[in-house]
């Protein structure tokens, strides 16, 4: 007799219900603890920003070292890496058996938060494209309402309105193409469901500017101004839209109606 899966395996069992029937086709792969729907190490042409979130050391430091430093550099003044999950979890609404989906989760850092929230069937998906991040959120992230898909989030693989909360914490601002990843996150979010972003802010100011556009220019960071974010969910049909700044960066929340 097999022996029962234990409570990681249900909730992936949970994601991988939640994927297009034609994708679930081409994932078979779960050895790694995380359904892969990708062949290939992702981005062909990496920044140094996408390089550094695919290297396995700093996957491994990402949640300690890393990202307290980051926060720290980008200013969001008062907010501790507990305060931010706990503003995004707050923004989202979320609760009970909601299906969420953490785009860009690194190492599960808020996917395993926004599951400890959920009860019953709810479901945290926390997706990524990084093989050594979602390695990561598989040793210390897995839980009865969090499991992880690795993809690109350019193509969300998964049916309009699957999701009652979206969230995008620290990654607008590296990946290519971002308002496709915007536009997908929308059209995956179900009626009435929340989205929370946190990004980069910068343009406006002008002693920052010269400075932050170079040295994110170098790294493949991308700063964003004050609208864009806020314009994008409203001209998408999204109402309620919400914008906090704090320092170089900007919380961005938003419901569809
Ligand atoms: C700085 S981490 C953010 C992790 C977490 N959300 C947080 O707030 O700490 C950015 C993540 O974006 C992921 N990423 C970059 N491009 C991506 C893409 N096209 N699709 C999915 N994930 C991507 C990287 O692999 C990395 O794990």
């Amino acid at each position: 007799m097999s022996p029962a899966p234990d409570d990681g395996e249900r909730a992936l069992e949970r994601a991988r219900a939640l994927l297009r029937p034609d994708e679930l086709r081409a994932s078979a792969r779960t050895d790694a603890g995380y359904l892969d729907l990708l062949r290939d190490e992702g981005s062909p042409r990496p920044t140094a920003a996408q390089h550094a979130m695919n290297n396995r050391l700093v996957a491994a430091v990402y949640e300690r070292a890393w990202r307290p430093v980051w926060t720290a550099v980008m200013g969001a003044n008062g907010l501790s890496a507990g305060g931010e999950r706990a503003k995004a979890a707050a923004d989202l609404g979320l609760g009970g058996e909601q299906r969420v989906l953490d785009v860009a989760c690194g190492p599960g850092n808020f996917t395993r938060y926004f599951g400890e929230r959920l009860a019953g069937e709810g479901i945290a998906v926390g997706f990524d494209i990084s093989r050594h991040m979602l390695d990561q959120a598989v040793r210390t992230g897995r839980g009865p309402h969090a499991a992880y898909v690795r993809g690109d989030a350019r193509r969300l693989p998964f049916d309009d309105g699957t999701f009652d909360a979206v969230c995008c914490y620290a990654a607008l601002y590296l990946v290519p193409e971002p308002m496709t990843v915007v536009d997908e996150m929308v059209r995956v979010l179900a009626p009435g469901g929340r989205i929370a972003v946190m990004t980069s802010y910068g343009r406006e100011h002008p002693l920052l500017r010269s400075a932050l556009g170079l040295a994110a220019g170098t790294l493949g960071v991308r700063m964003y101004d004050r609208a864009t974010l806020p314009d994008a969910f409203a001209a998408a049909g999204l109402v309620d839209v919400a914008q906090q700044i704090r320092g170089v960066t900007q919380f961005v929340n938003a419901r569809r109606p």
